[in-house]
């Protein structure tokens, strides 16, 4: 028996193309992954929220290279087509995306599941779950070679975990897609992983009440009794898009210390 031989780590990606989709700043899990699929040598498209967004965006991009940055609102009609369009006549194909977004306007957020009102409920769904549907429904042509598709849930899909209300519902949903997605896609090589880390302090973070409480409790509980950084999701999501992941897809992948195993 000989010892395999792994293509140099640094070029492991190198040719590979790949959509980010999720930086609003440096604290970003989305710019976690960017800067790791980056080290492994890919070439990346960002996406920025709106013109306020663009400022804090484009200097990271510039840091990441990126050929292709865009705005990407995905509750206005037609960006999200214009951002794959540009991507099919620059590069011709895809092979990973990260869609690392979710949104829930305060009210629906804050108040109990069952208090929940029909608007608030479709702008959680509609920005949380459907746009991942909906990237996934425009990578696919251009995953001619295989692909990889990610997007970010939370334990609070599993569990009831307090002040993460309706967010928790779509995440759930979120996870369905992904196993449902992944059996659609799976005969052509394209895999599907809903990624959930533990509690990080973003901006999406500081819209749910009490998160320091959450964040104690995750160091307290976890086996390895560390917090997770956008770093540790970034490895594992760039691990994840590598060959030798090609036989794991539709899962949800724990990068949370281990906190979910412990009662
Ligand atoms: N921070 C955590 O503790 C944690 C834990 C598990 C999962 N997640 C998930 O990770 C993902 C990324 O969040 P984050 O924590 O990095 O926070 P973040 O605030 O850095 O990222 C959230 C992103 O969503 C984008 N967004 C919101 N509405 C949008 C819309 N209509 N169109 C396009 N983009 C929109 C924002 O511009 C921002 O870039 C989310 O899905 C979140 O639920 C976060």
């Amino acid at each position: 028996m000989t010892i395999p031989v792994y293509p140099e780590t640094s070029v492991a990606l190198k040719g590979r193309k790949g959509l980010i989709v999720g930086i609003a700043n440096e604290q970003s899990i989305a710019w976690g992954c960017a800067r790791a699929f980056r080290a492994l040598g890919a070439d990346l498209a960002v996406t920025y929220l709106n013109e306020k967004a663009r400022k804090h965006v484009e200097p990271l991009a510039r840091e990441l290279e990126a050929p292709i940055v865009m705005p990407l609102d995905v509750s206005i009609p037609g960006q999200m087509e214009d951002v794959f369009e540009r991507i099919r006549r620059e590069w011709g194909q895809l092979d990973f995306v990260v869609h690392s977004i979710a949104f829930s306007p305060k009210e629906a957020l804050h108040g109990r599941v069952v208090d929940v009102q029909r608007e608030g409920f479709l702008t959680t769904m509609d920005v949380s779950c459907w746009s991942f549907i909906r990237m996934a429904h425009l990578a696919e042509p251009l995953m001619k070679n295989g692909g990889t598709l990610f997007t970010m849930t939370y334990y609070g899909s599993q569990m009831v975990v307090e002040n993460y209300n309706i967010m928790g519902v779509a995440k759930a949903a979120l996870e369905s897609a992904v196993r449902y997605i992944a059996a659609e896609v799976g005969p052509k090589g394209i895999r599907v992983h809903a990624i959930s880390p533990g509690p990080l302090a973003t901006r999406a973070a500081s819209g749910i009440p009490e998160f320091d409480e959450l964040m104690a409790k995750a160091q307290a509980k976890a086996p390895t009794r560390s917090l997770v950084s956008i770093d540790d999701v970034g490895k594992a999501v760039a691990f994840l898009s590598l060959d030798g992941a090609r036989l794991m897809t539709g899962d949800t992948i724990y990068i949370d210390g281990g906190y979910h195993i412990i009662d």
